[in-house]
């Protein structure tokens, strides 16, 4: 009921802002690096902190939950979604971005149950933007409400784009694809290094359409609450219904510009979460 929600924010909120305290520290040091699925998908010593107390906050206020955590499942952590109350977590989304300083980066928490997205936080702590939203009530940056832009006109619409952090040769040529279909259509291209804050900048109205192949659970757990809190869209690439785990996202500023974008994209099948 909308008092436990409340409660779950109330307690994520209180962490994610103690994580942005460490991501803040972190990002000016000297950080440890390893890669992950290739040599561009990284992870540091932080973004295992940030992890850790995120997920050890939570586990303690609401033992019965459920946690999808992207370092715990790099680690070999089963990554499932059931019905059940379940918190998903990317600690540092934009790793390579943290990993060169580069102030677009966050913290990313979202909290789903019943298969649905209850309550979205996104933070970042560097240029301290707190995105936050809970079904039904609206999504909101830095306590003020926050917009889609209605976009409709895809030759007037700012896309976001994204490179991934996979070099398979058939994904890398799908994405070049896409980016050559799109960029005589739209208004302008932009490949920023954050599935999450890519998202939030559609739910705030400074972008009209975001697309990527290849993210996981927790890089749009958080973003698909507060796109569609901000009264944007989120389906999955080809235009049918969004799909957590499915690996793939489309989110817009109106149904139409999404619908047009979903025609023109050519489209990639990751192995989906879950089954890795
Ligand atoms: C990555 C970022 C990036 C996207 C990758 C993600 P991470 O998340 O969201 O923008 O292109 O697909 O993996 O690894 O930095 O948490």
């Amino acid at each position: 009921d909308s008092a436990e929600i409340e409660q779950c924010f109330e307690v994520a909120l209180g962490l994610v802002k103690e994580a942005g305290q460490v991501v803040r520290e972190a990002i000016k040091k000297q950080k440890t690096i390893e890669t992950k699925s290739c040599n561009v998908d990284l992870v540091t010593e932080s973004d295992k902190a940030v992890e850790k107390l995120l997920i050890e906050g939570l586990a303690k206020a609401f033992p019965s939950h459920k946690f999808i955590g992207e370092e715990s499942t790099a680690a070999g952590a089963k990554c499932v979604l059931t019905h059940d109350p379940t918190w998903i977590i990317d600690p540092i989304d934009g790793t390579m971005n943290f990993v060169h300083s580069l102030p677009y980066t966050c913290v990313s928490v979202g909290l789903w149950a019943g298969k649905e997205a209850l309550v979205g936080i996104i933070f970042n702590p560097i240029l301290d933007q707190m995105f936050i939203a809970k079904k039904g009530q609206g999504a909101y940056l830095n306590g003020e409400r926050i917009r889609v832009s209605g976009q409709k006109d895809l030759s007037q619409a700012l896309i976001f784009a994204e490179m991934g952090t996979s070099r398979d040769p058939e994904k890398v040529k799908t994405v070049l694809t896409n980016l050559t279909t799109l960029m005589p259509r739209a208004h302008g291209i932009r490949a920023m290094g954050s599935c999450a804050l890519n998202m939030a900048m559609v739910a705030l109205g400074g972008a009209d359409v975001v697309f990527e192949f290849g993210i996981h659970a927790w890089d749009t757990a958080a973003a698909a609450v507060v796109v569609a809190e901000a009264g944007g869209v989120v389906l999955d690439t080809a235009g049918g219904p969004f799909d957590l785990m499915r690996r793939r996202v489309l989110c817009a500023s109106s149904p139409e510009l999404a619908q047009e974008v979903a025609g023109l994209l050519t489209q990639y099948q990751p192995t989906p979460d879950g089954d890795l």
